[in-house]
């Protein structure tokens, strides 16, 4: 029987409870209540647990979103595992009393669970934490009633005892059978409900056998079919630890970035080159700490949303997709081709996206990113603009793409740069203002008016092309 390694302890769990919700595991079948449940649907990190992949690095998830076959190669620590084996509290649960950080107490755990995550994450525990890591640490966890200055305090004040892992120093050993490089759930994977494959030839014998499993990867929208849509999985083929996918590759004139590669991955890669800050001012506000742990590129572009964040980087950025076949051939095509309507795409059902080939920004060219959203943190964009410029020696344009989401059915970009060759910027802002004013059409709705949608889109567009020093910090 597969074992999940779970609060440092090895424990059994049926074959078909793989393929349910590890949040329904965790309550229903073993008990662990702590763990809550709010939305059912990755928004308020009620039910978000810890976890440390087989590298060491340690993140935490919603585990209503995430199935408990997802995580059988990790180790999992949910509120209950923080104690101290001799019963005490851990510093985050004894600050959280200290500083009152808790009222009615359903969002606690998730909090408590969020700050621990992030003080066991940290490079340099001697070090400080300062104001924006703490606002990261707990920027996927609502609390309707205590107010977030209390939880800060005691996330401050956690943050000055001693580093407390509720890891284990060495990971327990499981005996959960594994097939070759196929991470199956049985014996063989003829009988198996969770399919985990981490080579490609693998995933393409697992397509072969098993052609109506359901593909996954991250699992962050997917499995809303089966918290909201009450639909039952029978059998999975997870893609997100097939080694071909996962890393990213520096080339002199492109990067190649592996569809499983996970936003948060995908962030740390940016973050560390100056001239992308609008890929990492985009992905840190992309969902929550915990949906940026599993969400992966690849899901967030095959999935087609019109406000998934990063096609308007990418379209912007003239990437293009690399897709994967199951016969094993694999074809490239412009990003600007894929989406053809409302979630449809040049996708076959026989094909996944296995890698996106993103340019590398020439001299002189400039990327902007602005995205506005009710809240900052945690939120669904109304609009994203990004706006991709290139200029001559003499600032004058060359090149001139705008990526958009939240305005169409898809994900879209203007290319304007035939229009603004050889103009100054103020020309170009001219010429890009009239031009969306005719080709936008966005709709109204609860998340903001077509008036809104377009008129931040043209704002985005404008300030992009101004002078950095009249340029706005920040717009959510
Ligand atoms: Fe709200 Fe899982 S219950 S994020
Ligand atoms: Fe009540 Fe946070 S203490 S929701």
């Amino acid at each position: 029987m597969p074992q999940l390694r779970l609060n440092q302890q090895l424990v059994s769990v049926p074959d078909n409870r793989l393929t349910t919700s590890l949040l329904d595991l965790l309550r229903e079948t073993l008990g662990y209540t702590g763990t809550k449940e709010g939305c059912a649907s990755g928004d308020c990190g009620a039910c978000t647990v810890m976890h440390r992949d087989a590298a060491g690095q340690i993140s935490t998830c919603n585990s209503c979103i995430t199935p408990v076959g997802a995580v059988l190669a990790d180790e999992v620590v949910t509120i209950e595992g923080l104690r101290g084996s001799d019963g005490s509290l851990h510093p985050v649960q004894a600050a959280m009393i200290a500083c009152q950080g808790s009222q009615c107490g359903f969002c606690t755990p998730g909090f408590v669970v969020s700050m621990a995550a992030a003080l066991a994450r940290r490079a340099d525990p001697a070090q400080p934490l300062t104001r924006t890591d703490a606002d990261t640490a707990i920027a996927g966890n609502l609390c309707r009633c205590t107010g977030y200055q209390p939880i800060l305090n005691a996330l401050e004040r956690a943050a000055t005892e001693p580093e407390q892992n509720p890891f284990p120093t060495t990971p327990l050993a499981t005996t959960t059978p594994l097939a070759t490089t196929t991470r199956a759930t049985a014996a063989t994977d003829e009988t198996a409900t969770y399919l985990q494959p981490t080579r490609l030839a693998d995933y393409l014998g697992c397509r072969e056998r098993h052609p109506d499993a359901r593909l996954v990867a991250g699992t962050t929208d997917a499995w809303l079919e089966v918290t909201q849509g009450y639909t039952d999985i029978a059998q999975i083929l997870d893609i997100s630890r097939i080694e071909e996918l996962r890393g990213i590759e520096v080339h002199d004139d492109r990067f190649v970035i592996g569809a499983a590669v996970t936003l948060a991955e995908l962030f740390d890669f940016f973050a560390e080159r100056d001239a992308y800050s609008a890929w990492s001012d985009t992905l840190h506000r992309f969902g929550s700490p915990q949906i940026r742990a599993r969400g992966t590129l690849g899901g967030n572009i095959a999935n087609a949303s019109p406000i998934a964040d990063t096609p308007p980087l990418l379209l912007a950025m003239g990437a293009t997709l690399i897709l994967q076949h199951d016969d094993g051939s694999t074809r490239r095509i412009p990003l600007n081709t894929f989406y053809q309507g409302y979630k449809v795409t040049a996708l076959t059902a026989a094909e996944i996206v296995s890698a996106v080939e993103v340019p590398v920004l020439p001299p002189q060219a400039q990327l902007f990113a602005r995205k506005y959203s009710k809240r900052t943190e945690d939120d669904i964009s109304s609009v994203l603009a990004v706006v991709y410029s290139r200029a001559d020696a003499n600032d004058r344009m060359l090149e001139l793409r705008i990526g958009l989401g939240g305005v169409a059915a898809t994900p879209l970009v203007v290319d304007l740069s035939s229009q603004v060759t050889g103009a100054t910027a103020q020309h170009a802002v001219a010429t890009t203002q009239a031009q969306l004013q005719t080709l936008l059409q966005p709709i109204s709705d609860v998340r903001a008016s077509a008036a809104y949608r377009l008129a931040m889109a043209r704002s985005a567009c404008a300030e992009a092309l101004s002078p950095p020093g009249l340029r706005l910090e920040h717009v959510s």
